[in-house]
């Protein structure tokens, strides 16, 4: 067993995106802080409408795939295919560029708190142009675990702790991605398991904690080294935090914008279909 510690620290940088919704940018806020397979984190996250009412609008994705968690907020998932998904307080939207998406993202509410995340998750060359597909999981579906120090939100991959393998609401991906929300009792700590080999991170968003002796920060990407398991301890009032791991590709990324290829052949070929009106065909 060997304990991963902290190796690099990418703070959330203030930016906006879609029609002006205010976020914190960590990865994917400069194509050198990406985490394979892992391409984009925001946070988002106000009391004030002005933060957040202009939403996404309908726009474009092709070659990923998205992952929203909303903590607290509502908003409503409308795209090309016809599916339409409203997403409310602990629920994840998981959707699958693949080809071709068009979709917006409008918030339903024009006061109060909206907070959550949006995280992009790359997909190898071979899924690339793999149908789009969206999934609504509803925060009933996603199946919480209580173990010592912490409770377990388990959004995707499996995690065994004391000895019961526990499958989260998404598995089957070829990334075999892990996303945790965990939530650490007053002065907890917990040891969780993690995939040897996979890129992984933390991203703190609610109180103090620590992994061994090294002090998280908060709205921070706070990147793994190797290893197979992670100790966490909170502070007096506990924490909140995101685990995400995955399955590194491997491949070349070319972005540009809401499309991420392999070569910029493939990136030019995306940018004339959209032009077309062919992305999505
Ligand atoms: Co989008």
């Amino acid at each position: 067993m060997t304990e991963r510690t902290l190796k690099q620290v990418i703070p959330g940088a203030e930016t906006s995106d879609g029609a002006g919704v205010r976020i914190k940018r960590s990865l994917g806020q400069h194509p050198s802080v990406r985490l394979d397979p892992f391409l984009m984190l925001d946070e988002f996250g106000s009391a004030d409408a002005a933060d957040y009412i202009a939403g996404f609008p309908s726009h474009p994705h092709r070659g990923f795939e998205t992952v929203t968690y909303m903590i607290e907020g509502h908003m409503l998932h409308e795209d090309h295919l016809g599916n339409r998904g409203e997403l409310r307080n602990g629920g994840v939207q998981w959707m699958t560029a693949g080809r071709g998406i068009i979709h917006s993202e409008m918030p339903q509410q024009e006061e109060g708190v909206m907070r959550g995340f949006q995280l992009w998750l790359n997909l190898p060359a071979a899924e690339k142009m793999t149908d789009a597909g969206y999934r609504d999981i509803q925060p009933e579906d996603i199946p919480e675990i209580t173990v010592t120090g912490a409770r377990i939100k388990l959004i995707a991959g499996t995690m065994t702790l004391d000895g019961a393998s526990h499958q989260g609401a998404v598995v089957g991906r070829s990334t075999d991605p892990l996303y945790a929300d965990l939530q650490l009792d007053p002065d907890g700590q917990a040891t969780l398991p993690v995939p040897a080999g996979h890129n992984a991170m933390l991203y703190l968003y609610e109180g103090d904690a620590s992994l061994g002796e090294q002090a998280l920060r908060r709205s921070a990407a706070n990147v793994l080294g190797d290893g197979d398991r992670i100790t966490l301890s909170a502070g007096t009032n506990g924490a909140r935090l995101l685990l995400i791991a995955g399955r590194p590709i491997g491949e070349p990324v070319v972005q540009y914008g809401p499309f991420v290829m392999n070569t910029r052949e493939e990136i030019e070929q995306a940018l004339r279909d959209y032009q077309n009106g062919r992305l999505t065909a």
